[in-house]
């Protein structure tokens, strides 16, 4: 069956398409590739694992400085490399894009990022990096991938929570951009659903976009970071995943920012409504600790935290009073 493709043209950079279908990727032809493979996709899709290749051990840990040392030793023994080919979610697409970064001043990358969160968000915009220790993505550089290639097949092994993950996302660039609209996503979205892949073209087109306003990361593209601030206090103190953290996070600094005024009360209700259709998480879990938590959320240089409430309204700044008074932990 003849399968429609759909290639997006994004000016993040001169060379960067992003291509989207299903069985999309057997259907790519490589000369002198090195595939650098999660392993639990490898083992989920085994014709993958075929020619110069590097498979990362699933999980944040292969973020780290050993695994990249491992990958550059066996890319140093090939005479000829023409691209590096990442075959993952964010961990080996944040790891691939550091080695093709850095090795021998750079090569051509090829992301193939097969976890949701990794098709609407990790593999778009060039951020790459590794964990030093426990100080996440502190070494890493802005270098943009030639080619972003997202095969639908891939989310068929994906599991549910992971899929949920992802889906926290797309509901972020629902409430911010309206794409996908707030309205579709008041109903349960799956992977298997027929409008999935419009689903991830409309998330993809609005991190382009943002990225494309700010490719450097100097303003606007903090807009992304909507319910990143409590979220990712959320994550590192509560024991809870990314998706479900910024899920949580999202609501509360919607709820803020209607208080506030930045945004009207029938935007909060369609927030709060496609949460509760897609089963995500919103309360703070009991004994999360606030003080804790302060230290853990993003500060500017004069102490205060900062706050993207809309498109509109994306570098809010309210100093720990304001937060301590709206969590009522006052
Ligand atoms: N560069 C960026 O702009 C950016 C943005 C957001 C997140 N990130 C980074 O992305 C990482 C998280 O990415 P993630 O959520 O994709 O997690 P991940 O890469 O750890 O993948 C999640 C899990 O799913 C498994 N998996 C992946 N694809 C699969 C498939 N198709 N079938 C079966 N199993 C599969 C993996 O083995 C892993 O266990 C973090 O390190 C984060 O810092 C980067
Ligand atoms: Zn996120």
């Amino acid at each position: 069956m003849f399968r429609r493709e759909m290639i997006i043209k994004t000016n993040i950079s001169t060379q960067t398409t992003l291509e989207i279908g299903r069985d999309i990727f057997s259907r790519q032809s490589f000369t002198n590739e090195f595939r650098i493979i999660d392993s639990s996709v490898a083992k989920a899709h085994k014709s993958l694992v075929t020619g110069n290749h590097f498979i990362v051990p699933s999980g944040e840990a292969s973020k780290s400085l050993e695994t990249y040392t491992e990958i550059v030793k066996a890319l140093e023994k090939l005479s000829d490399v023409s691209s590096i080919v990442a075959i993952g979610g964010g961990v080996v697409g944040d790891l691939s894009g550091f080695v093709a970064a850095t090795f021998k001043r750079g090569v051509p990358l090829i992301q193939v990022p097969t976890t949701l969160l990794s098709m609407v968000d990790a593999s778009i915009g060039g951020k790459n990096g590794i964990n030093l220790g426990n100080k996440k993505n502190y070494l890493g550089t802005v270098y943009q991938a030639d080619k972003i290639l997202i095969d639908l097949s891939f989310l068929e092994t994906l599991p549910e929570k992971e899929f949920k993950n992802g889906l926290a996302e797309v509901i972020k660039y629902s409430y911010l951009f309206n794409r996908p609209s707030l309205i579709r996503m008041q109903s349960k979205v799956s992977p298997t659903d027929p409008d999935i892949e419009k689903i991830i073209i409309q998330c993809c087109q609005a991190k382009i976009s943002a990225v494309e306003k700010d490719p450097l990361d100097k303003g606007y593209r903090h807009v992304l970071n909507f319910g990143h601030t409590i979220g990712h206090a959320l994550e590192l103190t509560c024991n809870l995943n990314h998706g479900e953290a910024v899920s949580i996070g999202m609501l509360k600094e919607a709820e803020l920012a209607e208080e506030m005024g930045f945004i009207s009360k029938s935007k909060l209700e369609g927030l709060k409504k496609a949460l509760a259709a897609n089963n995500m998480p919103v309360e703070i879990p009991n004994g999360f600790d606030i003080k804790e938590g302060l230290k853990l959320m993003a500060q500017d240089k004069k102490g205060k935290y900062v706050f993207a409430f809309s498109d509109q309204s994306y570098s809010v700044k309210l100093d720990e009073k304001k937060i301590l008074q709206f969590l009522k932990y006052n």
